[in-house]
């Protein structure tokens, strides 16, 4: 009885582990549930398979003095080996090839440019009133960073770009994973089904801070959707703030973008409305304003590999004047 008590514990914490903002066995878009369906297909054919070969081997470690014939051990190679792999492979397949999401299937939500850089996510809406010209890497559209924003039951276009290296845009809740590809670009059409809060992560070693590339998707309802974009285009609010001052004397404009001031650095991540995001440096920190003090003066050591230079050396009035102005800017 303490076996199966254990085993009904291990059981429904591993179930548990399936739930959650980073998980394909909780699927919330169309293109998810149809990898689901179809690692469940599979592992009821590798089980069958596996049932099959298991019971051969038992078969064969026992005496069968009749099955020593020439012509029985033919047959069990014929059929064993050769037609119910080839049965079984050929189904998997038929049904594999079946689900494949018609790539050229369009979009009737919005569509938005993802570009995968080192080691954050550049993001660009579409404006309602410029329909289509949001395109990776162009800067057209409106900016903004290391959130991607969604209209729940619309099947949203992601065009995706890296001018670097390779990276991969996968949100495992949505739908499969898309490489970005430096001088190409990559169309991924998805159709969220639930409202919420997902992760995304790089899929593809990129350098050191591969493991710290990550993203939020927000699936939200179409009107939350439209004031979300409008949002975002809109500038800067919080203007009038000593920290704007100290942000522009240490020139952090030069990398960074804080639409409505004179800061248009485009290296780094647009932080026009940095506070309205859920975390900092792609990711990994809560946005609040003691972690953006502590990014900036420790980058090195809170993100290894990122491209932004420490700014350590800053006096702390500054520090902690510039990072109260980031965090306001909502
Ligand atoms: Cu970007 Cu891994």
């Amino acid at each position: 009885r303490r076996a199966r008590l254990g085993f009904a514990l291990i059981a429904t914490a591993t179930l548990a582990a399936c739930q959650g903002p980073q998980s394909t066995f909780d699927p919330a878009g169309t293109e998810a549930a149809r990898v689901l369906d179809l690692f469940w297909v599979m592992l009821a054919g590798a089980t069958a398979i596996w049932l099959v070969v298991m019971g051969i081997s038992v078969y064969a470690t026992k005496a069968h003095p009749e099955a020593h014939s020439e012509k029985s051990g033919l047959r069990l190679i014929l059929w064993g080996g050769v037609a119910f792999p080839v049965v079984v492979l050929t189904a998997l397949l038929v049904f594999g090839l079946r689900m494949m999401p018609d790539f050229r299937a369009p979009a009737d939500g919005p569509r938005i440019a993802v570009s995968g850089e080192r080691f954050w996510w550049r993001v660009h809406y579409d404006t309602p009133d410029q329909p289509g010209v949001a395109k990776a890497l162009s800067g057209e559209g409106v900016p903004s960073a290391n959130e991607v924003w969604l209209p729940v039951g619309q099947r949203s276009e992601i065009l995706l770009g890296s001018p670097d290296v390779i990276h991969s845009f996968w949100v495992p809740n949505i739908a499969g994973k898309t490489d970005t590809i430096p001088g190409r670009i990559n169309r991924l059409v998805v159709e969220p089904t639930r409202e919420g809060v997902y992760n995304g992560i790089c899929a593809e070693f990129c350098g050191t801070a591969h493991a710290q590339m990550g993203f939020r998707v927000r699936v939200v309802s179409r009107e939350a959707y439209a004031e979300k974009v409008a949002a975002e285009a809109s500038p800067a609010a919080v203007l009038d703030h000593p920290g704007r001052a100290a942000f522009e004397r240490n020139g952090c404009g030069a990398c960074h973008q804080v639409r409505g001031t004179d800061s248009n650095g485009l290296v780094g991540p647009d932080l026009t409305h940095l506070a309205a995001r859920q975390t900092l440096g792609a990711g990994i920190l809560p946005v609040t304003p003691e972690n953006i003090a502590r990014f900036v003066a420790f980058t090195e050591h809170e993100k290894p590999g990122v491209q932004m230079p420490d700014f350590g050396m800053l006096p702390e009035t500054e520090l902690r004047d510039m990072a109260a102005w980031l965090g306001a800017l909502r």
